[in-house]
C-alpha cells in the first residue's frame, strides 16, 4: 500500500484513539519520537534515584527511612517498566545506556540539583513527583498502549511519592522555626527547577505540535505546568509556606496563577550537561552499570544453564 494510504489509516487510528502497538506499522519519526521520550523517561526514573539516594543513611527515623527506600525503588521498578516499553521499539536497552553515558540522550534536567538537607526529601516528592504525576496522568492516554500502559501503573505508585514528600514538608513546617527555615529553603530550590520540568514553552517546543497530532502527548507543556501550578500554590499556602516568585498571583479573570518569565538560560545551560550535578550523576551511573556487570553476566549463564535444562527434558 502506498505510503500516504499507511499514513492515513494510521492518522485515523490515532484519531479514533486506538492504540498502536509494537507490531503495527507506524511512520517512522513517529517511532523515532518515541524511542526518544520514553528512554530520556526511563533515564530519568533512574537518574531521579541518585539525588534521593544521597538521604537515605541520614533518614531521621527508621520509619522515613523505610518509606524513603520504598520510594527508591519504586522509581528502579518505574525505569524498568519504560526501558522495557522502549525495547518494543527496536532498540536494546544497552544501546539506550550507550547513547546516555555518551551524552547523546537526555533525562530531565532537575535531578542535576544537589539535595542540601532532609527538607530536600520532601520537596522533591512534593514538588518533583507532583509535576511528574501531572505529566504522567496525561500521558497515560498517549497514542502507544505499551507506553501508555507502563503509564498507569507508574502513576498509582507516583501518587504515594507525592503524599510522602507533602508529609515530611508538612511536619517541617509544623515544626521549629528551623525546621519551617528547612522546609522554605527546600522550596526555594526546587520550586522553578520543578515548573521547567515540562519542557519549553508550547511556542519553542520542537516536537509538541508533532507530538499532539499523533496523540503521544494529550496535552501540551504549558497546559500541564498550569495545572501542576495552580494546584501546588494552594498546596504551599496550606502549609504556611512560599515560593520564589513575587509575581505569582491568581489572575480573577482566567481563575489561574499567573507567574514570573522562566529562566531559560538557566534551564538549557542545564539540559546541555553544565548544571551543578549533571557530571557526577552520570558519573555515579556509569560506576553502578560497571559495578553491577558481573550480575548481568551470572543472570545471563543461570538462564542459559535452565533454557539449555528445559530444552534436554
Ligand atoms: N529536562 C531535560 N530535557 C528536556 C526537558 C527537561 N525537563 N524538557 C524538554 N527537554 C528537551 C526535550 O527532550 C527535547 O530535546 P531532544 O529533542 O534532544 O529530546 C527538547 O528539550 C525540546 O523539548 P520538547 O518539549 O519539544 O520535547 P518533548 O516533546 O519531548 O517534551 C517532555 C518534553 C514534556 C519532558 C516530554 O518528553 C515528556 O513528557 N516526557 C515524559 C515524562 C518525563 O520524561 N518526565 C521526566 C521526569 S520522570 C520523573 O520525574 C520521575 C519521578 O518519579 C520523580
Amino acid at each position: 500500500m502506498e505510503n500516504q494510504d499507511l499514513l492515513n489509516q494510521f492518522q485515523q487510528k490515532i484519531d479514533a484513539d486506538i492504540k498502536i502497538e509494537p507490531k503495527d506499522w507506524m511512520p517512522d519519526k513517529y517511532r523515532q519520537t518515541l524511542i526518544r521520550q520514553i528512554s530520556q523517561h526511563a533515564h530519568s526514573e533512574i537518574i531521579g534515584m541518585q539525588p534521593e539516594g544521597n538521604w537515605l543513611t541520614r533518614a531521621p527515623s527508621l520509619r522515613s527511612k523505610k518509606i524513603l527506600m520504598a520510594k527508591i525503588q519504586d522509581e528502579a521498578g518505574h525505569g524498568l517498566y519504560l526501558y522495557c516499553a522502549a525495547e518494543t521499539l527496536g532498540v536494546k536497552r544497552e544501546q539506550f545506556l550507550q547513547w546516555l553515558h555518551e551524552g547523546k540522550a537526555k533525562y530531565s534536567s532537575v535531578f542535576n540539583y544537589p539535595t542540601l538537607s532532609w527538607a530536600d526529601m520532601g520537596a522533591i516528592g512534593w514538588l518533583v513527583d507532583g509535576a511528574a504525576i501531572v505529566n504522567q496522568v496525561s500521558l497515560q492516554g498517549t497514542s502507544y498502549g505499551p507506553y501508555s500502559r507502563a503509564m498507569v501503573k507508574i502513576c498509582m505508585e507516583e501518587s504515594f511519592h507525592q503524599r510522602q514528600g507533602f508529609e515530611i514538608m508538612a511536619q517541617l513546617a509544623a515544626g521549629t522555626a528551623e525546621q519551617k527555615e528547612m522546609a522554605q529553603d527546600a522550596i526555594n530550590r526546587w520550586w522553578w527547577p520543578s515548573i521547567m520540568m515540562f519542557g519549553p514553552h508550547d511556542s519553542e517546543s520542537a516536537h509538541s505540535n508533532q507530538s499532539l497530532k499523533w496523540r503521544i502527548k494529550r496535552e501540551s507543556n504549558d497546559a500541564l505546568r498550569q495545572r501542576f501550578i495552580d494546584k501546588t500554590i494552594e498546596q504551599g499556602h496550606h502549609l504556611g509556606l512560599t515560593f520564589p516568585d513575587p509575581k505569582l498571583h491568581l489572575n480573577k479573570e482566567t481563575q489561574h496563577y499567573d507567574y514570573s518569565p522562566i529562566n531559560w538560560d538557566e534551564f538549557w545551560n542545564v539540559v546541555k550537561g553544565n548544571g551543578p550535578g549533571n557530571k557526577r550523576r552520570i558519573r555515579h551511573h556509569i560506576k553502578a552499570h560497571d559495578d553491577g556487570k558481573w550480575v548481568r553476566e551470572a543472570a545471563k549463564a543461570y538462564a542459559e544453564k535452565i533454557n539449555v535444562k528445559k530444552k534436554s527434558a
